[in-house]
């Protein structure tokens, strides 16, 4: 096996000063960080990526911070502008939004493309600086996407094995992508890596319809597995790989001792209820205000429901200095004191809210407590916690309910009530059928889920797209080799 070298926006863990040379290390959130981090502490390799905090980056705590984390870690550091105009800017405030459908949120700042190619050159730099030749170099996710054309510009792609990228968001709709001014500049740079993943079916179709309308020099080439798009003289390969969670692990997490007993103590705070469960980054993208809405019709139209379930909604904070999220927050705080203030009694309270990120063993006696887990996200590109929730129902019984545009679905609509995330009355009348749904029907649905997220677990991801990219750098030897040959041209006519 060749080297790993994972490139990623972030490291998967967060930097934060708090006071003169104090530092505070916590675990970054999202999928992007739970689903690599466990592939890269069993297989090694090396992470390039962001500890989260603008300006020089402190030694100390970073080599404490990495000390055990079984592969080596290479930090990339930005300054307050990098990281306002590349970060919050591009990636955050345009690529993010419009990739979920939501092109009313996006500020096309036209000053944030210059730094978000910046940035992809610094990133470039630091892969040159780390990799050896036939190392396999995976550069993940949006904010990334213009790492390869950076790569290419300093002639050194021939010195990689495979130069592959993975999206772990949505790729949008032809409609859509094109609001994007960038719209050529950003298809060319991506095709200039040698293997695209996407999470589903649905983005890699949106992908290739883009490409076919949007580059007329790229041909689109229909094939059983990857399907090849041939540009500029060289074959890209693209396909879906949807990402997985370290099921054992969760599995085995939730059997512990002191997992079982805070699942019970969680069980005890509510006598005569059911739990329902929602987890998410705060993000707009993730349907909160939807969802809460629809706990409310629930409790408004089937008085049954109160007093027999409580809403726990776990928001974990993120990406706070966009304004559109800190005003989302508000929306949020609202309306759970509207719930809460319209029908809780003495001894019940509906909604259960709390804006902090639990600790994996409060998050596993979460799961394992709670008897339906509501993850309603408007878009999504895969959604792990619905996969989690599934891993750690060691009892096998538990109901999803899962937004049908969660990448998540199209692996466990079998088993999963799939809703529409906009129809708060349907989401609300699921409420009820997950409240009333029998014992038997749970285990059967739960069993369907559990044995996909089982089977396709986050070591399975990672095999099927290093096997597509080493199938790839084998058959690719030969466009390195023209590569050569052009690079040889033009040496020539330079000198
Ligand atoms: C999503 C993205 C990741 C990102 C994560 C957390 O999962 O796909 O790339 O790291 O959100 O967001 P943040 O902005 O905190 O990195």
């Amino acid at each position: 096996m060749n080297r790993l070298i994972v490139v990623s926006n972030r490291l998967p863990f967060a930097l934060d000063s708090i006071g003169e040379d104090l530092w505070t290390v916590t675990p970054a959130a999202g999928g992007l960080v739970s689903a690599v981090e466990p592939v890269l502490r069993e297989r090694g390799g090396t992470w390039i990526g962001w500890p989260g905090i603008a300006g020089e980056i402190p030694k100390e705590p970073l080599a404490e911070a990495t000390r055990d984390a079984g592969y080596q870690v290479v930090p990339v550091s930005l300054s307050e502008e990098e990281r306002d105009e590349f970060y919050y800017g591009y990636s955050n405030e345009v690529i993010w939004p419009l990739f979920h459908d939501l092109q009313n949120f996006c500020n096309f700042e036209p000053g944030y493309w210059q730094a978000y190619r910046e940035v992809n050159e610094r990133y470039a730099d630091a892969i040159l600086r780390c990799s050896q030749p036939d190392d396999f170099i995976w550069v993940h996710d949006y904010h990334l996407m213009y790492v390869a054309q950076a790569l290419r510009e300093r002639s050194m792609p021939q010195k990689l094995s495979a130069l592959t990228f993975f999206l772990h968001i949505p790729f949008p709709p032809y409609d859509i992508f094109t609001k994007l001014p960038q719209q050529q500049r950003l298809l060319r740079a991506l095709l200039q890596f040698d293997l695209l993943g996407f999470q589903t079916r649905r983005d890699l179709r949106n992908f290739l319809q883009c490409v076919r309308r949007v580059m007329s020099d790229a041909k689109v080439v229909p094939r059983r597995e990857l399907q090849v798009i041939r540009f500029e003289k060289r074959e890209i390969r693209a396909g879906h790989f949807p990402i997985g969670i370290d099921f054992d692990s969760f599995e085995s997490g939730a059997k512990t001792e002191v997992v079982a007993q805070k699942s019970q103590q969680l069980r005890g705070t509510f006598p005569d209820c059911q739990l329902i469960m929602g987890t998410d980054r705060l993000d707009y993208s993730k349907g909160i205000p939807e969802r809460l809405r629809a706990f409310r019709d629930a409790l408004e139209r089937y008085p049954e429901l109160r007093g027999r379930v409580v809403l726990i909604q776990v928001v974990v904070p993120s990406r706070v200095e966009i304004p559109r999220y800190h005003e989302f927050k508000g929306r949020i705080d609202r309306l759970v004191g509207d719930i809460n203030g319209r029908f809780s009694t003495g001894t019940w309270f509906p909604v259960q809210y709390h804006f902090r990120g639990l600790d994996r063993e409060d998050l596993l006696a979460h799961y394992r407590a709670c008897e339906i887990a509501f993850i309603t996200p408007l878009k999504d590109g895969m959604n792990l916690v619905a996969k989690e929730y599934c891993a750690c129902r060691i009892n096998g019984d538990g109901v999803l309910i899962l937004s049908q545009f969660a990448g998540a679905a199209e692996q466990l609509k079998p088993g999963a009530m799939l809703v529409n995330p906009y129809d708060v009355e349907q989401m609300a009348d699921t409420i009820l059928k997950a409240f009333r749904m029998s014992q038997a029907e749970c285990t059967a649905r739960m069993k369907r889920m559990r044995r996909v997220a089982r089977d396709e677990n986050v070591f399975w991801w990672v095999d099927s797209f290093l096997k597509a990219g080493a199938k790839l750098a084998s058959r690719s030897s030969r466009f390195t080799a023209w590569e050569r040959r052009e690079q040889r041209a033009r040496d020539t006519v330079k000198s």
